[in-house]
């Protein structure tokens, strides 16, 4: 495996200093996103270069001199926050894509919202090969999955945000490959809210999409593709993948997994594009749109997508991961599958594999 983040030779006082750069990254993270939703990132930009000293933004925001002091402080410590010559206090760069990078605001409500709390579990995930820390929110789920529509609304919000964010960017381009070949049918298999059963219906005004999901989330779906006016043309059908006796409408055109893959460990995966394998015909095609860590153009993206593994074991499944794509496609060839054509950057960071049925 060839090295994707830089390995730099650091002396011991720059190998220290980068070691307490992570010892405190939690709170850190929370100061930093305590000055986002204080407003207080919002005064120091209002002030621009000129700058603004502590008591100002106290005052302007109705909190204490001790506070905005601590929380400004720490954000100097991390280069979110800087001192002009006159000693007022501005917005770095870093501190102007906090506030105002869609991305970053979404990664960062996500790791606080979905993630934080249970993180804490982490070692028992990894020591239990389960989601320890989805106790969090309630002792009755094994994944995830099974949790989300039940969970508290800024919770599931924050996820949503994250899971379309990428997806979306994603969907355009993959839609143009898919359907060069006028597909009949297609089954969305995970289609979460029903986003690209909606998209996809109104790129072919001909196609017939099934779409699979937990029965409990499917009732989102169901009632998207209604209100979308497109529920002739989709068939829900709720069902529990990891029940080894599920079965997928045999013989469509298209199998589309989009992110969906990563929810799983390997053996999970393996028996899931196993059955599909079973039922579908030589010209169909499996589809698998997912985020694969080694396939990236920046090194940030990679960043991004092996941390969001960490999400998979302590929070949603205790065994799935963002792949290397060498993981997904030994799954592809031991399911009795064979990649035909793999895409890369496709919307921000995925990759579109398609796979037929091995002869
Ligand atoms: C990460 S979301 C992906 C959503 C969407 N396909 C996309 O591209 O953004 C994974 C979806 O798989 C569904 N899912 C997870 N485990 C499942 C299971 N065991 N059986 C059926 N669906 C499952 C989840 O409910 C969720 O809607």
């Amino acid at each position: 495996m060839k090295p994707i983040f830089k390995q730099t030779k650091l002396s011991a006082y720059e190998a220290i200093d980068e070691a307490q750069k992570i010892a405190f990254a939690p709170l850190i993270f929370q100061a930093v996103r305590t000055m986002r939703e204080l407003g207080i990132l919002e005064q120091l930009e209002q002030h621009k270069a000129q700058g603004v000293d502590a008591q100002g933004i106290a005052e302007a925001l109705g909190l204490s001199l001790y506070g905005v002091e601590t929380l400004l402080e720490s954000g100097m410590s991390c280069g979110v926050v800087e001192l002009n010559d006159e000693e007022k206090f501005t917005l770095s760069k870093v501190g102007y894509y906090l506030l105002h990078d869609p991305m970053t605001r979404i990664n960062m409500d996500y790791n606080h919202d979905v993630c934080y709390q249970g993180m804490f579990y982490l070692d028992e995930a990894i020591k239990s090969g389960r989601p320890s820390g989805l106790k969090v929110f309630g002792e009755q789920w094994e994944t995830l999955y099974q949790a989300l529509p039940h969970l508290p609304e800024q919770v599931k919000n924050s996820w949503y945000a994250f899971d379309h964010f990428y997806s979306d960017t994603a969907y355009p381009a993959a839609l143009k490959l898919i359907f060069a070949a006028k597909p009949k049918t297609l089954v969305d298999i995970g289609t979460n809210v029903g986003k690209f059963t909606i998209l996809a219906a109104q790129y072919d005004a001909d196609v017939h999409i099934t779409m699979v999901d937990l029965p409990d989330q499917l009732q989102n779906a169901i009632r998207n593709v209604s209100e979308a006016g497109f529920s002739e043309r989709v068939t829900p059908l709720g069902m529990d993948l990891l029940d080894e006796s599920s079965h997928f409408p045999p013989g469509l055109d298209i199998y589309w997994l989009s992110q969906f893959l990563s929810c799983f460990g390997k053996a999970e995966i393996i028996s899931i594009l196993k059955r599909i394998a079973q039922i579908m015909e030589s010209n169909s095609t499996v589809y698998i749109l997912e985020t694969c860590w080694d396939r990236q153009q920046h090194e940030t993206s990679s960043y991004s997508l092996i941390n969001t593994s960490l999400y998979f074991t302590a929070m949603a499944s205790g065994n799935s991961k963002m792949y290397h794509s060498r993981e997904l496609l030994e799954c592809i060839e031991a399911a009795g599958l064979e990649l035909e054509k793999a895409t890369d950057n496709l919307g921000l960071c995925h990759t579109l594999f398609a796979c037929k049925k091995r002869p």
